[in-house]
C-alpha cells in the first residue's frame, strides 16, 4: 500500500512537471530551465545520444539482431523515440504521464512508424511479448521507486525478441553526503506535497538507485546475458543526451550511474 501511494505520488509528479516544463524536466541543464529549451535543439540531444548508444553497441559486438522495432521506456515527448524512428522500422514509446505522451504525440506528429503507449501500471502488460529488437531506457528508471524499477527490467526481458539488446541506464549507488536532516525534508517534500493538493506548482522528481549486484541477479534470473555494464555521466545535470563512459566511482551529479547492455538468448525459457 505504501509503495503504491509513492509510486502514485511520484507518476504525478511528473503529470505536474510535463504540464509546467516538459523539456526542462526531461533534461535539467541549470541554464535552460524554465522553458528555455528551444525545441529544435532539445531534439538534436535525442539524435546525437541515439547516435552514440548505437556505435557503442557496435564497439562492444552488442548491436541488435536486427532494425525491426525499438521500444523507448520512458519516452516523454519522445526526444530519443524520434531519434530511434529512423534507425528502427517501428518505435513505440511508454510513458506514464500522459501530458508527456499528448506532447510526444504532437511534436512527432510528422512520423508514420511511431506509436506513444500511456502506462500507469508497474509492469509491461500493454506491451507483446518478444517484440522488439532493442529496448532503450535514458535517465528513467532512477525516477521509479526500487522494486517498481526491479520489475520494469525484467519485464525488457520479456518484450524483447530473442537476440535482442536492452540498453538501460540506472544509478547504483548514491554518493552524496547529505544530513539526515535534508534527507528527511527531501523524502517529505512539503511544497512538492502542496503542488499535488494543487497548491502552487513546484513539482520536483525523486531520484532513486537500485545496486548493482541486485540488478545482475535480476538479469541472471531473466536467463539473459550482459554485454557490458558501462560507468556514465547521464546523472549529470548538464548530460543533454551526450554519452560519456566515466571512471568507476566518479561523482556524477552525486550518483554512480550504470548503462547496462544485456542480450536476450536465442534460446530464452
Ligand atoms: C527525465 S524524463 C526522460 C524522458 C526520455 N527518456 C528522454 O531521455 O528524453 C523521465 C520520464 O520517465 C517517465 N516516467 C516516470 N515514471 C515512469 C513509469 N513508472 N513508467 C513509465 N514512465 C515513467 C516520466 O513521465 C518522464 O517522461
Amino acid at each position: 500500500m505504501r509503495k503504491s501511494l509513492q509510486y502514485w505520488i511520484e507518476r504525478r509528479q511528473w503529470e505536474g512537471l510535463a504540464e509546467i516544463d516538459a523539456l526542462g524536466s526531461i533534461l535539467n541543464d541549470p541554464s535552460l530551465q524554465d522553458g528555455g529549451w528551444e525545441l529544435g535543439s532539445f531534439l538534436a540531444t535525442g539524435t546525437r545520444e541515439i547516435a552514440s548508444l548505437l556505435a557503442l553497441l557496435e564497439s562492444i559486438n552488442a548491436s541488435p539482431p536486427d532494425w525491426d522495432s525499438a521500444l523507448d521506456f520512458g519516452c516523454g515527448v519522445g526526444r530519443l523515440t524520434r531519434a530511434l524512428a529512423f534507425r528502427f522500422a517501428y518505435v513505440t514509446g511508454v510513458d506514464a504521464s500522459a501530458t508527456m505522451l499528448c506532447k510526444a504525440r504532437s511534436i512527432n506528429g510528422d512520423l508514420t512508424n511511431v506509436e506513444f503507449i500511456t502506462n500507469t501500471s508497474s509492469g509491461l502488460e500493454n506491451v507483446t511479448n518478444s517484440a522488439y529488437s532493442i529496448v532503450v531506457s535514458s535517465i528513467v528508471l532512477q525516477h521509479i521507486p526500487p522494486p517498481h524499477a526491479e520489475r520494469f527490467i525484467s519485464e525488457f526481458f520479456r518484450v524483447l525478441k530473442p537476440g535482442g539488446i536492452a540498453a538501460f541506464q540506472i544509478p547504483v549507488e548514491d554518493l552524496r553526503q547529505v544530513s539526515l536532516l535534508r534527507r528527511i525534508l527531501w523524502k517529505i517534500r512539503p511544497r512538492a506535497l502542496l503542488a499535488l493538493l494543487g497548491v502552487g506548482k513546484e513539482f520536483s522528481f525523486s531520484m532513486h538507485t537500485v545496486p548493482e549486484d541486485r540488478i545482475r541477479e535480476i538479469i541472471e534470473r531473466a536467463g539473459a546475458d550482459v554485454c557490458a555494464v558501462l560507468s556514465t555521466n547521464h546523472t549529470n545535470s548538464d548530460f543533454n543526451g551526450a554519452i560519456e563512459i566515466v571512471e568507476k566511482g566518479g561523482h556524477n551529479g552525486g550518483l554512480a550511474s550504470r548503462l547496462f547492455v544485456v542480450r536476450k538468448p536465442l534460446t530464452w525459457a
